[in-house]
């Protein structure tokens, strides 16, 4: 059985566990103040060009948007996220309990927000009786693979800075989304344009780990009480701090989220030529073919992946994920079983 299911079904890229052997030994701060947590946060602060950012790194994707998304809100106010977002459907209402409720705005069918669905939310909240929506989530990647441009995201930014929202987006993928060909974001034009962001590591090479960078001075203050207190101030923080000196030393966390870009690629190639459509434009490390549910079922025997959504009476959309350590030989196995598959 070979899975498709997901970026994180790897461990770590050897690097990053050999970066982990050699410092075993060695003895550091606790907490984040361990001397490889500052030297990574200094780095990213470098790739990003901007020493004023405030940078934490931070366990898991769950965990950072759930104490980012509370610690930036007030008790009366609202996330506002696209119906596919992760903090809507896969966070088991992390947000919620918290707190702030997640208000869902129209979004395209690859899941992007623009300014005028934010707009029918502000229209739709007028007044105390109802949440105030106060932060916007993105992702990039989406959750159905697609990316933000650069002009999307400037026309996102200036509504939200107009209308005095909070502009927060989500990188658990953003490797793959600034790796891919129809990108033409910069990481350090991030600062400019959010207020706060994650550069995601478990789904891009690292046993786990995000590094959160906020952009506003007014959402800095006391973050790390808000991290401690939510249970995520790793007491071996050195964990982290290792894994993003590693990735970010060179250009790894780029060759490893454009090597599963690189896959997807001949992933999508390949169903094209087999005449398969897909759900959305997905440009990055996860597509979303559309297939016969009789030929899902046989393909379930030797590969695993997510059945995403039902097309039609006899289509589904399937989810398939690469990662950085996928192998040429899994995809050309993965398109000629699929094509003799077809033949039956
Ligand atoms: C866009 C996005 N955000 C956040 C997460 C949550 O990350 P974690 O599973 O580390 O909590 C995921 C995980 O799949 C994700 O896809």
């Amino acid at each position: 059985m070979y899975s498709f299911k997901n970026d994180y079904s790897e461990g770590a890229h050897p690097r990053i566990l050999n970066a982990l052997i050699e410092s075993n030994l060695e003895q550091e701060e606790g907490y984040g103040e361990d001397s490889y947590s500052l030297k990574a946060i200094d780095l990213l602060k470098q790739k990003l060009g901007r020493t004023d950012v405030a940078i934490h790194l931070i366990p898991g994707g769950t965990q950072t948007n759930l104490i980012a998304i509370s610690a930036f809100l007030r008790p009366h106010e609202a996330a506002i996220a696209a119906k596919t977002g992760h903090i809507n459907t896969h966070e088991t209402g992390a947000i919620e309990a918290t707190g702030h409720k997640v208000v869902v705005a129209e979004s395209d069918e690859g899941g992007k927000l623009t300014p005028e669905a934010v707009q029918a939310v502000l229209d739709a909240h007028p007044d105390e009786h109802m949440v105030k929506p106060k932060l916007v989530y993105i992702s990039d990647t989406t959750e159905i693979g697609s990316i933000y441009t650069k002009g999307e995201l400037e026309q996102l930014s200036e509504f939200c800075h107009a209308h005095n929202l909070i502009l927060y987006m989500d990188g658990a993928r953003l490797g793959s989304a600034l790796c891919s060909e129809g990108n033409d974001l910069e990481l350090s034009d991030l600062p400019e344009l959010v207020d706060a962001f994650y550069i995601g590591g478990t789904k891009n090479g690292a046993l786990l780990g995000e590094a959160l960078v906020i952009c506003r001075d007014a959402l800095k203050e006391d973050f790390r009480y808000y991290i401690k207190q939510k249970g995520a101030l790793l007491a071996k923080g050195r964990i982290l701090g290792i894994q993003f000196l590693e990735l970010f030393g060179d250009n790894l966390f780029f060759d490893l989220a454009a090597h599963a870009n690189k896959m997807a690629d001949r992933l999508r190639e390949g169903l094209s030529e087999a005449n398969f459509g897909f759900l959305a434009d997905s440009p990055s490390n996860q597509i979303f073919p559309i297939l016969p549910d009789i030929l899902i079922s046989s393909l379930q025997n030797n590969y695993s992946f997510h059945v995403w959504e039902k097309v039609d009476s006899d289509h589904s959309a399937i989810r398939l994920v690469t990662s950085w350590a996928t192998k040429e030989e899994a995809i050309s196995a993965f398109l000629e079983d699929i094509k003799e598959l077809a033949k039956c």
